[in-house]
């Protein structure tokens, strides 16, 4: 898979992503990222890529010009246009599964108070969002979702089944996971559940359903159609 990041900021957008496991994904070749800067694509003495908007109010628009120089340089018949923006769809598992299976991703960061419309209408095949809250810049944005698709690209989990695990329900998390426990055994005064040390593999199983349920239907009742 190949991906490039367009943004006015790409050492935002590479620092999460050189190191660990994407980092390495990188450096062994299962994924190329590429990280572009936008103004290289803006025009004039001071390569504004930002204007006043129209009609008034505060803040600034991303000016099209750089963005369509951008996606002219980019594109492909294979390539796939996301904008990045708090006026997406939201970003789920579900979404990272398919884009995944993508052989080009371009992703477009907005900063400002947003990007010129003509963007979204002529050149973006989808925008999203990586949550009901609004970052200063969409290339935090762009980071979480490449961290999320590339950790799906096969080999790049040491253990394929940590990635297939989540995938199973339409939103892409079944559910929350169970808690977790490690050495030792006690700790400060807090024990282990007994069921984990007991070897069964039946009542394990058994105990992780019934804890993914019970925390899904406390933490996130949307999860499960109940709120
Ligand atoms: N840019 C600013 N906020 C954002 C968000 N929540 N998701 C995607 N891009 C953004």
């Amino acid at each position: 898979m190949k991906i490039d990041i367009v943004t006015i900021f790409p050492e935002i957008a590479s620092a999460p992503l050189a190191a660990s496991i994407i980092g390495r994904a990188v450096n062994s070749g299962l994924v190329e990222i590429h990280y572009h800067d936008l103004r290289q694509w803006a025009v004039g003495r001071y390569r504004q890529v930002d204007d006043a908007p129209y009609g008034g109010g505060p803040g600034m628009v991303m000016k099209p010009e750089p963005f369509f120089a951008a996606v002219e340089a980019l594109r492909t018949e294979i390539s796939h246009v996301i904008l990045m923006t708090p006026q997406g769809q939201p970003f789920r598992q579900c979404k990272a599964v398919e884009l995944a299976a993508r052989e080009h991703l371009i992703l477009l960061c907005g900063h400002y108070e947003g990007v010129d419309h003509r963007v979204v209408e002529a050149l973006v095949d989808e925008e999203i969002s990586i949550g009901d809250y609004v970052l200063t810049n969409g290339t935090i944005a762009a980071a979480v979702v490449v961290d999320a698709v590339v950790r799906l690209l096969p080999g790049v989990l040491g253990d394929e089944r940590s990635a297939e695990e989540e995938s199973f329900s339409p939103s892409g998390i079944g559910g929350l996971e169970a808690p977790h426990y490690t050495r030792p055994p006690e700790f400060s005064g807090m024990g282990v559940p007994e069921v984990l040390l007991s070897g069964n593999h039946a009542a394990i199983a058994a105990w992780r359903k019934e804890r993914s349920i019970e925390r899904t239907r406390a933490i996130r009742p949307d999860l499960v159609g109940e709120d």
